[in-house]
């Protein structure tokens, strides 16, 4: 079999405990063998300034865009704040989309799961995020939607989707983003 594909996983909270970094662990263990995911850290970003691309480019900046210049694909696990995603993943974006014409995301394939313990499952943020992902020319997967509600009660002891419905959802979900990925950016 070829080598498994790199797939950068971003999640949008930065607490120690997130829920989303939970949801995204159990969904990177459901997916298939062709496709390995590293949650790439963006907790120690600073925020984005264009001044700072003139004089001395923050490390930070220079080890995640290196990272996410490698990766062939990015999945996106978020929680909503305020109807949009958290400002540590906005910041990680728009550092990522810079310099201009150097952006380490464009035409990527992409994969959106939004989380909430509410019921609406964090639609709003996902989909102010798809807004993002048009701008930086990202293909971002349409269906199956993943809108995860109730997550605050969705995981078990072991970091599994205890939730059978929703790990058969899950496990689709992942299928699904491998064969867009390969769709989209044929080897
Ligand atoms: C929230 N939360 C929230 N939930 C939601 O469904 N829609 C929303 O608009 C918001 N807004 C919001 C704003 C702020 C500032 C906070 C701190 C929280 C609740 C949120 O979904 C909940 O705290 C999640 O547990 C956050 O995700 P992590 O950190 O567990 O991954």
């Amino acid at each position: 079999m070829a080598d498994p594909r790199d797939i950068a996983v971003l999640v949008g909270s930065i607490r120690r405990d997130s829920l989303s970094r939970k949801l995204a662990r159990a969904f990177i263990a459901l997916a298939p063998p062709t496709l390995a995911l590293e949650i790439v850290e963006i907790a120690a970003l600073p925020l984005y300034n264009a001044d700072l691309e003139a004089a001395e480019v923050p490390a930070p900046w220079g080890h995640f865009r290196d990272r996410m210049r490698r990766a062939e694909a990015v999945l996106f696990v978020t929680p909503e704040y305020n109807r949009s995603v958290p400002a540590p993943l906005k910041n990680a974006i728009d550092v990522g989309s810079r310099p201009s014409g150097k952006s380490v995301f464009l035409r990527k394939p992409a994969g959106i799961i939004s989380c909430s313990p509410g019921a609406l499952g964090a639609f709003g943020a996902n989909h102010h995020l798809r807004q993002s992902l048009v701008y930086l020319d990202m293909a971002t997967l349409q269906q199956p939607e993943a809108y995860i509600g109730g997550v605050d009660k969705l995981i078990d002891a072991q970091g599994a989707i205890a939730n059978p419905t929703t790990r058969e959802f899950a496990t689709k979900y992942m299928a699904a983003f491998a064969e867009w990925i390969q769709r989209v950016a044929p080897r």
